[in-house]
């Protein structure tokens, strides 16, 4: 079924985007049919967002071309509007959904964006290949080997994500830790970081959000 209605997509001609990357096959996993009935249910509510803020206010920090990976991209907005700038943009999700939403906007829209549907907990990167890594409101801390281990020396990765508070009694395990991102990526150097509310949507919790953007270190003699 899904395979089908991928091979209806690639048939409209407009396959400059499925270059060497289609959507394969279905997940079935839990996050799989979570996000997508999620997508499916309000996936216009989702295309309806504009790209992170984050990037918005840091773009003079990120390549404008070269290969970029936006892991955990959701219905695209930020693949998307990146690869209109002119990134060759690789979006992984394991929601096929999300993903068929995001390639209908890159027909429309246009920018060399690929997608594939991806179990990120298995993920795995060639070396030193992207120039920028996305990973933003998403947790699966298998993947920070993978991001240091892809990104080109140079390359650039731009991380938002939940973080739990220092005050929690159970903290979260889909929510950093306090400190764990400037860990895991203490080597690389650090062009923005901070921690700010979240929106106030759950006010009887409320949520801190930790912004990253940092560099890998270009190789020493
Ligand atoms: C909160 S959404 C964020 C989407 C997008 N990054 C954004 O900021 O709009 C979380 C995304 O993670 C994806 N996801 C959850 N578990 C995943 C997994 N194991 N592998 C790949 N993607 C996953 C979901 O399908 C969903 O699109």
């Amino acid at each position: 079924m899904a395979r089908r209605a991928d091979r209806r997509l690639s048939a409209t001609g407009a396959t400059y985007w499925l270059s060497s990357y289609e959507l394969g096959a279905e997940i079935e996993n839990q996050d799989a049919l979570r996000w997508n009935a999620r997508y499916g249910r309000d996936g216009q509510g989702w295309l309806a967002k504009p790209p992170a803020q984050l990037l918005m206010d840091h773009l003079w920090l990120l390549p404008k071309s070269g290969c970029a990976l936006d892991a955990a991209a959701g219905v695209g907005t930020n693949g998307l509007f990146l690869a209109r700038r002119g990134l060759n943009v690789l979006a992984l999700d394991v929601s096929l959904v999300g993903l068929r939403l995001a390639m209908e906007r890159a027909r429309q829209n246009g920018g060399n964006f690929a997608a594939v549907v991806y179990d990120l907990s298995r993920l795995w990167l060639p070396e030193n290949h992207f120039d920028l890594v996305l990973n933003f409101r998403f947790l699966i801390r298998s993947t920070f080997t993978q991001y240091r281990r892809g990104l080109k020396p140079g390359g650039v990765l731009v991380f938002e994500s939940f973080v739990s508070s220092p005050h929690a009694d159970h903290p979260s395990p889909y929510h950093l830790k306090p400190g764990e991102l400037l860990d895991a990526f203490g080597d690389f150097e650090i062009l923005f970081h901070r921690v700010v509310p979240g929106k106030r949507k759950y006010a009887d919790r409320p949520r801190w959000i930790e912004q990253l953007i940092a560099r890998k270190p270009k190789k020493t003699a």
